[in-house]
């Protein structure tokens, strides 16, 4: 039996990268996709790619009308919703010295508040499913600090104890509803493209990165999305409120 057999998924962030490779593995384990992206070309796009299974519909996760709406057209489409993967996320660097108030606001805004409305709005609809996963993705950056990605780090250690209460609140009040955490390393997407262009004296910004982790190279998107396809489908029921690390042995 394909491992998401008639589960309907919801993914912020399910244009591009992370987001768009969990999108493709849900319909090809059997489930519904249901692509939310502030970016309607590539989004629209990819849920054309995938069939009948998927479906595209604009989401600003800073807008919490833009949530509800996200999650009555995916009812509405597909008959109910049992996973939320929160994928949608900006990365920036900056140090607590140069990182402007606009910028510290701008980044938890995407990253974390963005985060807490897809689970608010997310919740009603999964109890009324009967129960329901939701995967938030943190980073490594969200297990430990990062001087020269400040307010990335600081937004993603929010995701990581943000995802702890709502699984302690789900469990508490017996929903049935999971909530875990996703820590990926350096993953080759859109959002580290300008940093592999940045050299760094006799080495390229790819062989910087790549260093960084033991295995010696950056993840696929395909990679951390097999990890959110175990978390959303029924294989994990004991597992919520736990960090899941996906990084070739950077934090080891
Ligand atoms: N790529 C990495 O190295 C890496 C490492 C650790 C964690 N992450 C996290 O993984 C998640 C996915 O990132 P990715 O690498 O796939 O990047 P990506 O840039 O390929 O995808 C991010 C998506 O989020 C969407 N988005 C941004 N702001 C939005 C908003 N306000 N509303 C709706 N959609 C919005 C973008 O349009 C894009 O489609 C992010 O949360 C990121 O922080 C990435």
């Amino acid at each position: 039996m394909p491992r998401l057999d008639g589960k309907v998924v919801l993914l912020s962030g399910g244009a591009s990268g992370i987001g768009a490779a969990t999108a493709r593995l849900v319909v090809g384990e059997g489930g519904k996709a249901v692509l939310a992206d502030r970016d309607e070309a590539k989004g629209r796009a990819l849920a054309e790619a995938l069939g009948a299974a998927a479906h595209f519909v604009p989401l600003d996760v800073v807008q919490e009308p833009s949530w509800q709406a996200a999650v009555a057209a995916t009812t509405e489409k597909f008959g109910a919703l049992h996973g939320l993967l929160n994928a949608a996320g900006v990365g920036v660097r900056n140090t607590i010295e140069d990182c402007t108030l606009e910028e510290y606001r701008r980044i938890n805004d995407i990253n974390s508040l963005g985060t807490f409305l897809g689970c608010k709005s997310a919740i009603g609809a999964m109890k009324e499913a009967g129960g329901g996963s939701i995967v938030n993705i943190s980073s490594v950056l969200g297990l430990r600090g990062a001087a020269h990605a400040m307010a990335y780090s600081a937004s993603k250690g929010a995701v990581r104890t943000l995802t702890k209460n709502v699984a302690l609140h789900c469990a508490q009040m017996k929903y049935n509803i999971r909530c875990n955490s996703v820590h990926p390393g350096y993953i080759d997407t859109p959002m580290i493209a300008p940093r592999l262009e940045q050299n760094a004296g006799n080495m390229t910004g790819r062989q910087s990165l790549e260093e960084l982790h033991p295995l010696g190279r950056l993840g696929r998107a395909e990679e951390v999305a097999h990890m959110i396809l175990f978390l959303l489908s029924n294989e994990s029921t004991f597992s919520t409120g736990s960090e899941f690390v996906c990084d070739g042995g950077l934090t080891a």
